[in-house]
């Protein structure tokens, strides 16, 4: 295991490291949070969105990571912009300075530091086409304790408030979330669940993902 970069913010301690296998990992205050191994369920929350928007002028990403949802937002040619909510300023230097395989120079990305709940609050009302959001393992496993407030249905009920009509809200979740998809339904009327089967270092292992349609 070779480290890459360290950092510390008030929220903890970010890592960047190689692994023995050769994958890039990402720690986020202690907690694993992603390879660059297995990332079929980072992509398929941007792909969920992406079938079930008409038109996804505008998409705002709660968590950069290693960039794969907003890749894989990128390589579709509907697409007019993507701001990224990014708490950790660290991590959006390491992948300006080419740490990590960058997607910050396509023109239609835009980055924010901040917390994704604010951002969102910021937006102006019926804004966005789409609000994905990948910032923890999930409500089950979060990596600050201050995001549970992000799967409450008070949070999501702003969300709904900055969507157009007929965008879409998309939760990632390392875990099968009752309380998730309650919240979910109660402000967006249903959810549809999808879960994503990946390998996790040898591992069998089953993500999921939430979505509710405005
Ligand atoms: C699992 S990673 C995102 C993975 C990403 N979907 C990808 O494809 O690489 C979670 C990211 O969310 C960030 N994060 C955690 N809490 C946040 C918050 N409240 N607001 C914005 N970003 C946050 C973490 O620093 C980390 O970069």
């Amino acid at each position: 295991m070779a480290e890459i970069a360290r950092a510390r913010s008030e929220r903890g301690e970010l890592v960047l490291r190689r692994r023995d296998d050769g994958a890039l990992e990402l720690r986020v205050n202690g907690v694993f949070v992603m390879d660059d191994r297995e990332t079929a369920s980072e992509e398929l929350l941007a792909s969920a969105a992406l079938e079930a928007v008409r038109r996804p002028e505008r998409v705002l990403v709660g968590g950069l990571g290693l960039g794969y949802t907003v890749r894989a937002l990128l390589a579709d040619s509907r697409l007019g912009s993507v701001t990224v909510a990014e708490i950790e300023p660290d991590l959006v230097g390491w992948m300006r300075s080419g740490l990590v395989p960058s997607i910050l120079d396509d023109a239609r990305v835009g980055v924010v530091v901040g917390d994704v709940r604010a951002v969102v609050a910021d937006l102006p009302e019926a804004s966005v086409d789409a609000i994905l959001l990948d910032v923890d393992n999930g409500p089950d496993f979060l990596v600050y304790n201050e995001n549970s407030a992000i799967y409450t249905s008070s949070f999501l009920t702003t969300c709904r408030a900055k969507l157009r009509a007929g965008g879409v809200l998309t939760v990632w979740s390392s875990s099968s979330t009752e309380a998730l998809e309650s919240a979910v339904t109660t402000v967006f009327g249903a959810c549809q669940v999808t879960p994503v089967p990946v390998r996790l270092q040898a591992r069998d292992e089953t993500y999921f993902v939430y979505q509710g349609s405005s």
